[in-house]
C-alpha cells in the first residue's frame, strides 16, 4: 500500500506519518509539504532515513511536479493535510488560503483521477461548521449541520468540501472527508494556542488571551486524530463525511490557567486582549456516526495529554527555540505588539 500524505512536515501530519509507520509498517509512505512557515524538516528527522519514507518539497498547487510525484509513486491513498491552517493569518492575508485550500486540492483531485487511485481523503475541520453559542451545551455539530463559515480559513476549507463532494459526485472519485475539532501534542506550531501559551509561560512573557477567554474548543490529543483517519482510509464508506471530536469541551481562559499551573507560573502573566475578528464562540463535535460506523472513540484523555504535551515541549526546546528566534518575530510583534 502506498499512501501520498500532503502537508507531513506540519504538525498533524507528521505525528499521522509516525502513526502510520509504526502501525503500518510494511506501507509506504510518500511525503509532499512545500514547506512554509509552518512546515518543520527536521520535524521528520527520525523517519527521513526510513526505506519505506520518502520526502518531496512540493507545492500542492504545481500541478506538473504533483503528476511527476504520482507518476513516480502511483499511489493507491491520498490523504491531503497540506493547508493554510491559521485563523489569524487568513484575516490579514486570505489570499494564500484560497490559493493553497481549494486550487491545491483541486490539483490533487485532478492527479488522483488521472492515476486512478482508490481512495482521496481530505482532512477538514469542524470550522466549516461555523460556531454554537455557548449557552446551549445540548446543541452539538452533526454530519448534517448546515456549513456557515466565519474566517477566510473557515471558508476555504468549507469551499475545499464542496469541491471534493463535487469530484465524488461528477467524477466519481473515491472521496472521503473527515471534519475535526481542535487538535494539540507534538510538534504543533506555536502560533496556536497551546504551544504559544506554554512557550510564552517558558520564557516568563505575557499570555494573550482574546476577549475574555470564554469561548470554548473541543480538545483532542493528534494521536486520536490519527487514529480516526487510518479508520476511514480503510474502512469509512466512499463519499461520506466523519466528524472526529474529543466531548471535550474548554473555555481557553481555563486552559491557560492549567497551563500555568503546571509550569508554577504566576496568572499575573495573563494579558486579555483585543478579540479575534469573527471569533467563533463555541465548537463541539457529536462522533457518534464514527464511533457506530468505525468504532472509534478517543483514547486519550484531555488530563492525561496535556501533561504529555508540556513534557513535550520542555524536552524538545531546541524544536521550537529554532522556531521562535527566527521570522516568527515579526508574525508576533505585528499580532500581538510588543507583549513582553
Ligand atoms: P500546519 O499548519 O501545522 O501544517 C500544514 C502543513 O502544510 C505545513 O507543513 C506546510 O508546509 C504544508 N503546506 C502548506 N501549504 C502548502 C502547499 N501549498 N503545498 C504543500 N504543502 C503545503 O497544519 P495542521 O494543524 O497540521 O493542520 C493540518 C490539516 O488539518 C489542515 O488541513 C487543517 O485544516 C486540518 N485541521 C487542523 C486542526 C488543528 O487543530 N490543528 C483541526 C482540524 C483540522
Ligand atoms: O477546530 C479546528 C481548528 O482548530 C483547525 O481547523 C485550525 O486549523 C486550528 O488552528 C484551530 O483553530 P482555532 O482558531 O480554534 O485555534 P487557535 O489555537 O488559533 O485558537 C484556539 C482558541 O484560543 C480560539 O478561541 C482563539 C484563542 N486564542 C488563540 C491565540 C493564538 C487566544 O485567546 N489567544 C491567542 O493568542
Amino acid at each position: 500500500m502506498k499512501i501520498i500524505v500532503t502537508g507531513g512536515a506540519g504538525f498533524i501530519g507528521s505525528n499521522f506519518i509516525f502513526y502510520m509507520l509504526r502501525n503500518h509498517p510494511d506501507y509506504e509512505i510518500i511525503c509532499i509539504d512545500s514547506l512554509t512557515y509552518a512546515g518543520n524538516l527536521s520535524t521528520l528527522s527520525s523517519v527521513i532515513n526510513d526505506p519505506h519514507f520518502r520526502f518531496y518539497k512540493a507545492d500542492i498547487r504545481d500541478r506538473e511536479a504533483i503528476d511527476r510525484i504520482f507518476a513516480e509513486n502511483n499511489p493507491n491513498i491520498i490523504v491531503n493535510f497540506a493547508a493554510e491552517s491559521h485563523v489569524d493569518r487568513s484575516i490579514s492575508n486570505p489570499g494564500i488560503f484560497l490559493e493553497t485550500n481549494i486550487i491545491g486540492t483541486s490539483v490533487l483531485m485532478d492527479a488522483a483521477r488521472k492515476y486512478k487511485v482508490s481512495r482521496f481523503h481530505q482532512v477538514s475541520t469542524d470550522e466549516v461548521y461555523g460556531d454554537l453559542p455557548l449557552d446551549r451545551p445540548d446543541m452539538l455539530f452533526t454530519e448534517s449541520t448546515p456549513l456557515h463559515t466565519s474566517s477566510p480559513y473557515s471558508a476555504s476549507k468549507a469551499s475545499a468540501d464542496l469541491l471534493v463532494l463535487a469530484y465524488h459526485r461528477t467524477y466519481n472519485l473515491p472521496v472521503t472527508i473527515s471534519r475535526c475539532s481542535n487538535n494539540y501534542g507534538p510538534y504543533q506550531f506555536p502560533e496556536k494556542l497551546i504551544p504559544l501559551m506554554i512557550i510564552n509561560a517558558l520564557n516568563n512573557k505575557k499570555l494573550p488571551v482574546y476577549g475574555q477567554g470564554l469561548n470554548v474548543r473541543d480538545w483532542l490529543y493528534v494521536e486520536d486524530h490519527c487514529k480516526a483517519i487510518d479508520l476511514i482510509i480503510h474502512n469509512g464508506k466512499i463519499g461520506e463525511v466523519y466528524n472526529i471530536g474529543g466531548h471535550n469541551e474548554m473555555h481557553n481562559i481555563d486552559i491557560v490557567k492549567l497551563i500555568l499551573k503546571k509550569l508554577k507560573k504566576s496568572e499575573s502573566l495573563i494579558e486579555f486582549v483585543t478579540d479575534r475578528k469573527g471569533h467563533d464562540l463555541r465548537y463541539a463535535i457529536n462522533p457518534e456516526k464514527i464511533h457506530n460506523e468505525l468504532g472509534w472513540l478517543p483514547e486519550t484523555s484531555f488530563a492525561i495529554g496535556i501533561n504529555k504535551t508540556i513534557d513535550w515541549y520542555l524536552s524538545n526546546c531546541g524544536w521550537w527555540q529554532e522556531i521562535v528566534s527566527g521570522e516568527y518575530q515579526n508574525y508576533y510583534k505585528k499580532m500581538y505588539g510588543d507583549n513582553k
